[in-house]
């Protein structure tokens, strides 16, 4: 009886020092009730890598033991098994940190990706007139803005800002067309695109086709009926049948330029190729705003440029 007294005042000094220890050493601590004892006496827990063995008694210490392989505890704790680590990253998800004792295996979205709940998806892209005003992230999609005043893009993009619009004058050119949102000004002389063979005005002339619904085939195989002949147009829709209907203008209008030994494809022409294609409609537009709008004359062989790529 005494000497079960004792070992109970025992206890309670361990447990007070206990956590007076803890406080000090930084080892954080549980509370437990001891059977032996029928006290409640305050055990270590166990560092993270390790798990509970078994609790502490009045005269033992907490016993903790490593986790297995594959197996990992983040924080002090005084459970009696490690966590399992998450086995796979999914298809779209590639390793950030392995596996070990202390961290669950981290995945990461793959590049382009963000994760939205348990899932990645693709960072949106920004469509013509908008640029990225932030990228995306693997923890957040893209913000897309409205390209301001003086400002385009021209790409549907998840990486593109809106760029200012070439300064024609600078460059010792002559301003054509003032740019937009979507398009950079077109100075004179004309500047060359990326696309084979294909000047920046006649893309932005083609985008703007694209805009236009004339997007859709039938209509781009009208389109191409009266630059390349019925054949032709026929047999090249036929051959590039899974290209998008914008992509196939472009490809009419490369065709149509190599039969016509590179001329330019100018507002003018473009207007009566879609006059008696019967796309009165865009016609008009097209008129609108590539010759009524237009500063310096963009002459026929100003197009030539494209040999140089060809
Ligand atoms: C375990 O992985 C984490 C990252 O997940 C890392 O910070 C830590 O240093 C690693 N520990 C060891 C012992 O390698
Ligand atoms: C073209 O841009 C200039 C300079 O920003 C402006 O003064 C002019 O009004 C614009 N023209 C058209 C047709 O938008
Ligand atoms: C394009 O066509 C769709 C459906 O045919 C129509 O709803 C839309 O208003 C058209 N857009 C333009 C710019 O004509
Ligand atoms: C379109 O079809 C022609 C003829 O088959 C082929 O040579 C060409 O590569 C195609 N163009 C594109 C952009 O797929
Ligand atoms: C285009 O360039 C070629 C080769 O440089 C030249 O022979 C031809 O005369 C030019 N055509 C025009 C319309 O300027």
């Amino acid at each position: 009886m005494l000497l079960g007294r004792w070992h109970l005042g025992l206890a309670v000094l361990l447990a007070v020092c206990g956590g007076g220890d803890g406080h000090e050493t930084g080892i954080p601590t549980y509370k437990h009730w001891d059977a032996a004892t029928g006290q409640t006496i305050l055990c270590n827990r166990c560092p993270p890598g390790e798990y509970l063995k078994h609790h502490c008694t009045s005269i033992h210490p907490t016993e903790c033991v490593p986790c297995p392989e594959n197996h990992y505890t983040q924080y002090w704790n005084y459970i009696n098994q490690c966590q399992y680590c998450k086995r796979f990253c999914s298809e779209l998800q590639y390793v950030k940190h392995e596996c070990n004792a202390t961290h669950n295996r981290v995945c990461e979205c793959s590049k382009g990706y963000y994760f939205y709940f348990d899932f990645c998806l693709k960072h949106s892209a920004c469509p013509p007139g908008y640029g990225v005003e932030v990228e995306g992230t693997p923890h957040t999609n893209t913000v897309c803005k409205k390209c301001s005043k003086g400002f385009f893009s021209s790409q549907t993009s998840s990486i593109e800002y809106c760029k200012r619009h070439t300064d024609c004058e600078s460059l010792g050119h002559k301003l054509s067309i003032n740019g937009t949102s979507w398009h950079d000004n077109i100075c004179f002389p004309l500047q060359n695109t990326n696309l084979k063979g294909i000047t920046l005005y006649e893309e932005v002339l083609l985008q703007f086709l694209s805009r236009q619904n004339s997007s859709r085939h039938h209509r781009v195989l009208q389109l191409g009926r009266k630059l390349l002949g019925s054949k032709n147009a026929k047999h090249l829709f036929k051959q590039n049948s899974t290209l998008s209907p914008e992509m196939l203008v472009f490809l009419y209008v490369q065709e149509w330029k190599k039969k016509e030994k590179y001329k330019c494809l100018t507002a003018e022409r473009l207007v009566d190729y879609l006059r008696t294609a019967g796309l009165k409609r865009i016609a008009r537009k097209v008129g609108r705003k590539f010759i009524k709008n237009r500063y310096a004359n963009i002459p026929e062989d100003g197009c030539n440029l494209s040999l140089v790529v060809d």
